[in-house]
């Protein structure tokens, strides 16, 4: 799948979150009503829609692959969710992260270190970051979770308080 290189790809029994798995990441995110979510890689959208219909929640997704925006859009309207959330059309590294307040990734590590930049320079102190899967590398996580996958939690405020922060 795009975004996996050869070895992740042979590594990865699933390339997506089950409904278990996000609720569990939402969770663990601590996801409030009227926050803002935003999945980078949000394929045809099943991370948003249930961080809309279980914690009310608005979100933005981005996604580079056309017909996975078209399905995701199609799938918020007919919820009756469209209104919530949002489907760019876009490479994730043009996202606005600015009014975020928790970020869902299920990516290669091979994002991970040009991610770290982005987070801590456009990542509000109180943002949170989960992550499935793939721990992101050189930080240390605030929490996790273990279901069929491992689910990693960071917080900005957090790490913003190690001295030298690592990118
Ligand atoms: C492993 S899937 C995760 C999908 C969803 N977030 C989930 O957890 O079920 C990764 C998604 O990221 C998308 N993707 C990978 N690299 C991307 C990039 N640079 N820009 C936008 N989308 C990307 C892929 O097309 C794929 O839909």
């Amino acid at each position: 799948m795009l975004g996996f290189d050869h070895f992740e790809l042979k590594g990865a029994n699933v390339l997506y979150s089950t409904t278990d798995t996000i609720d569990e990441a939402l969770k663990l995110g601590n996801l409030k009503s009227g926050e803002t979510l935003c999945d980078l890689g949000s394929s045809w959208g099943e991370v948003l829609i249930r961080g809309a219909e279980r914690f009310d929640a608005f979100g933005d997704g981005y996604e580079w692959s056309p017909g996975l925006v078209l399905e995701s859009r199609q799938n918020a309207k007919q919820k009756g969710l469209d209104n919530m959330l949002r489907f760019h059309c876009k490479d994730l590294f043009q996202a606005d992260l600015t009014e975020v307040d928790l970020v869902y990734i299920f990516l290669s590590p091979m994002y991970h270190s040009k991610l770290r930049r982005k987070f801590k320079e456009e990542l509000k102190k109180t943002a949170r970051i989960v992550t499935i899967k793939f721990p992101i590398k050189q930080w240390t996580e605030y929490k996790r979770a273990e279901l069929d996958v491992p689910i990693f939690l960071y917080k900005m405020d957090k790490l913003l308080r190690t001295r030298p922060f690592k990118y």
